[in-house]
């Protein structure tokens, strides 16, 4: 198995509060790595100092071998290093379709093709990879609509399609499944369990443990910014410090 991401003693600290505390684990290629702790643990952090959103404290970030601490944000993007956000990143009056075009040019080379008007390219091999993505997760209804007339659900798998188009490295979801009714949660699931199948390698802050147990093999528990387990799903979950980060109260009660 080839080793992806390596998280190595990473730091991260805002003013004088440390948020993410020597942490580190290991991504390897085409699997699924969970990403969890309380509210506040440090999670999303984690995510914006592997996306170059945020400079990290110290510490090493090591893609593929090399270390990308100091490249900016978006050659990790070009890198294959995609994320989606908790707020989805689509122009709502665009249709479908349109906003998949757009997220292709985040891979082109040259400045000047992200300038080149999308009509002009009509035809093109994107737009028949974007229909048939569209329709391997049973989308193709939705092409042409525009997207502020979607239902949420549709949106985030829409804004998911986006982000595996350019067919990254590692795709890095923070809480996908947040604001998603039951169904929508199931067909969301059901849609990562798809790029899982095709070997895409995730890297996932969920809370559905059900979730978690089904598709990752690995989880990271992170609790006030530090590690405080790693291991399969069982492991974790018998772990006492992770039990007590989690039920807290309850257990000393
Ligand atoms: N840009 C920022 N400036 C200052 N503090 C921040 C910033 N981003 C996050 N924090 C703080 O870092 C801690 C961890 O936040 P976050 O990574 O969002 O946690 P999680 O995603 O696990 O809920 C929180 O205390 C949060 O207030
Ligand atoms: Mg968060």
């Amino acid at each position: 198995m080839t080793m992806l991401l390596s998280i190595q003693n990473l730091s991260k600290a805002f003013g004088g509060l440390e948020v993410v505390r020597d942490l580190s684990f290991d991504v390897q290629e085409g699997t699924a790595t969970a990403l969890i702790g309380p509210n506040g643990a440090g999670k999303t952090t984690v995510f914006n100092l592997i996306s170059g959103v945020y400079p990290v404290t110290s510490g090493r970030i090591r893609f593929r071998g090399s270390d990308i601490v100091h490249l900016p944000s978006r050659y990790r993007i070009k890198h294959g290093i995609a994320r989606s956000f908790q707020n989805i990143r689509l122009i709502p009056r665009l249709s479908v379709i349109d906003n998949l075009l757009i997220g292709q040019h985040v891979t082109l080379k040259r400045t000047l093709d992200v300038l080149r008007p999308f009509r002009l390219v009509r035809g093109h091999e994107w737009i028949r990879a974007a229909r048939a993505e569209l329709s391997a997760f049973g989308l193709s209804e939705y092409a042409d609509e525009p997207v502020d007339l979607l239902p949420y659900g549709v949106r985030k798998r829409v804004d998911l399609i986006r982000a595996t188009l350019s067919s990254p490295s590692v795709l890095m979801l923070d809480e996908p499944a947040a604001g998603l009714n039951a169904s929508e949660t199931r067909e969301l699931h059901s849609h990562l369990d798809i790029l899982k199948g095709r070997g895409v390698t995730l890297l996932v802050i969920e809370h559905d443990m059900h979730f978690i147990r089904s598709i990752c093999e690995k989880v990271v528990v992170l609790n006030f910014g530090s590690k405080i387990a790693e291991g399969s799903f069982e492991q974790v979950r018998r772990d006492e410090q992770v039990r007590e980060a989690y039920l807290g109260v309850e257990q000393a009660a």
